[in-house]
């Protein structure tokens, strides 16, 4: 297996795909996305544009549907929700589709949609994830950060280096044999600084200071935490995301 990490959707290779491409968006989209799945929604279609979302929820009855946009960190109005992980309860979301549009997060997962296997990871679901690749064992596998508007973010760089991490461990092969790209090296020696105080790292973040403006502190806590849940989401087909 050979792991490479893309910090941004505007980093990833766009003329080629890898045989497994996982996307991240600690946050809020993916965190959000497994625990929406992880509450029994019964899928999450994932836009970019807000119109295409509006246009296309429109052919779902209301009691079958939730339509969550964000931008800048803030719910959009009109949107039942906006992208908090905290707003999927399994009343709220049970037996329904959930229709999100994100400010990059939903980029990245689009820009890796035509992988023949697409994931979607966060902390909140790290062991998840790395237990599919140790089964699967896809020869090429990229992991894209999501970023904010084109930069890097710890955030994301954190998470694809507590995967990696994981991954030495159960392959039981070294950084460099594993290493597809320098970006592999970096993001697990930021993991492996931060492991034990991942809270702390997304408090200096620049999107987790912006969270922290907007009154998300329980959200920043809820998604600093490691191998929470035991779902995996799974495109079933472009833009549809299933739990495996
Ligand atoms: C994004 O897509 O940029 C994020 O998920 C923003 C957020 O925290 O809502």
């Amino acid at each position: 297996m050979k792991l490479f990490i893309f910090h941004t959707p505007e980093l990833t290779p766009a003329t080629t795909v890898a045989d497994c491409a996982i996307a991240i968006d600690v946050l809020r989209a993916t965190s959000t996305i497994v625990t929406a799945l992880a509450a029994g929604a019964e899928a999450v279609q994932v836009f970019s544009d807000l119109d295409k979302l509006l246009k296309v929820s429109q052919d779902w009855s209301p009691d079958k549907r939730i339509r969550a946009g964000e931008r800048g960190g803030a719910r959009v109005d009109g949107f039942d929700f906006g992208n908090s992980p905290l707003d999927c309860t399994p009343e709220r979301v049970g037996g329904r589709r959930l229709f999100i549009s994100t400010t990059n997060g939903t980029r990245a997962l689009q820009c890796v949609e035509a992988a023949p296997k697409v994931l979607a990871a966060a902390l909140i679901n790290r062991q998840a994830v790395v237990q599919y690749l140790l089964e699967q064992k896809p020869e090429t596998v990229w992991i894209v950060g999501s970023g904010w508007e084109g930069a890097f973010s710890l955030e994301d760089t954190v998470c694809a280096g507590a995967i990696a991490a994981s991954l030495l461990e159960g392959l039981n092969c070294s950084v460099e044999e594993l290493a597809g790209n320098d970006e592999v090296l970096g993001a697990v020696a930021l993991y492996r600084e931060w492991q034990d105080n991942l809270l702390g790292l997304l408090h200096n973040a620049t999107h987790g200071k912006r969270l922290l403006r907007l009154d998300c502190h329980e959200d920043l806590q809820y998604c600093a935490q490691t191998d929470l849940l035991d779902v995996l989401p799974i495109q079933k087909t472009p833009g549809l995301l299933v739990k495996r």
